[in-house]
């Protein structure tokens, strides 16, 4: 296995790191890594926000549902749908953008938001670092747009915090590739053995890592997949003149 298949595949979240900051040269590099990650229609239609500053660390954090851990990671980068950067080509060109009310806007500039965290995962963990993806920055979305300064046509979709990692963790186990991957026809017929297998997987996990309060995979998704568990992402991303019905 070559070095990058090697990172990739050790892949984990790190929620224990140490406080130092993360210097200037890895960010810089870790930032070109998502600068130079393909883009739908060449649109580069996401933008990057780095937050470093103590104070605007805490309020993500207080905004996040008073995750207070991710106040202590030195850097927060913030991916965010930028139909303000492509609004300007258009009416450039003498026309009139229409793509980000719509379904496929919203769903390209979100691929393209991944596309950009993967490139940064990588990097980040080729240079030592630990990394956490932060869908909770979607928890209020408003709070986001006021801190970071977002104009109309933007919104902020998922936020990475870059540490030093204090205390590794095992691998999170997945579900069984075979529930993943599908050759020529997609085929569920496995499905719901796989997932009684992950259950019992799962909770072994947590056995391991000792923490008592871990779910199954499926007690898990029950719980936060029950409702729209960030139900203010509609309505603001709808104030900021994305995501009309289109
Ligand atoms: C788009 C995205 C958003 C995530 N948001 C959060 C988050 O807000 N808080 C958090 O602690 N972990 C978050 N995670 C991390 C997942 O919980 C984690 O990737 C998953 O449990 C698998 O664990 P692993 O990354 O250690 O393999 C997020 C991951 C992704 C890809």
């Amino acid at each position: 296995m070559n070095e990058t298949l090697h990172i990739q595949q050790s892949h984990r979240s790190i929620r224990s790191y140490k406080t130092e900051p993360v210097g200037d040269e890895m960010l810089d590099a870790i930032i070109a890594s998502a600068h130079r990650a393909p883009t739908s229609m060449n649109a580069q239609e996401i933008s990057l926000v780095v937050v470093r500053d103590a104070e605007r660390r805490a309020r993500i954090a207080e905004l996040a549902g008073g995750q207070t851990w991710i106040s202590q990671a030195p850097v927060l980068i913030v991916i965010v749908a930028d139909f303000h950067k492509t609004d300007l080509g258009v009416r450039k060109a003498g026309q009139t953008q229409i793509v980000h009310e719509s379904m496929e806007g919203f769903g390209v500039a979100a691929l393209d938001a991944g596309i950009a965290l993967g490139a940064m995962i990588t990097a980040a963990e080729s240079l030592g670092l630990g990394v956490v993806p932060l869908g909770s920055i979607r928890r209020n979305p408003q709070g986001m747009i006021d801190l970071l300064g977002l104009p109309p046509l933007t919104f902020p979709l998922v936020g990475l915090a870059l540490v030093h990692i204090k205390d590794d963790v095992p691998l999170k186990p997945r579900m069984d590739i075979e529930t993943f991957r599908h050759d020529e026809r997609y085929d569920a017929s496995g499905y719901t053995a796989a997932i009684d297998n992950y259950d019992k997987t799962i909770m072994d996990y947590w056995t391991q890592l000792g923490r008592s309060d871990g779910l199954t995979w499926s007690g898990n998704l029950g719980n936060s997949y029950k409702a729209v568990y960030f139900p203010q992402v509609r309505p603001v991303a709808a104030m900021q003149g994305l995501l009309n019905d289109k």
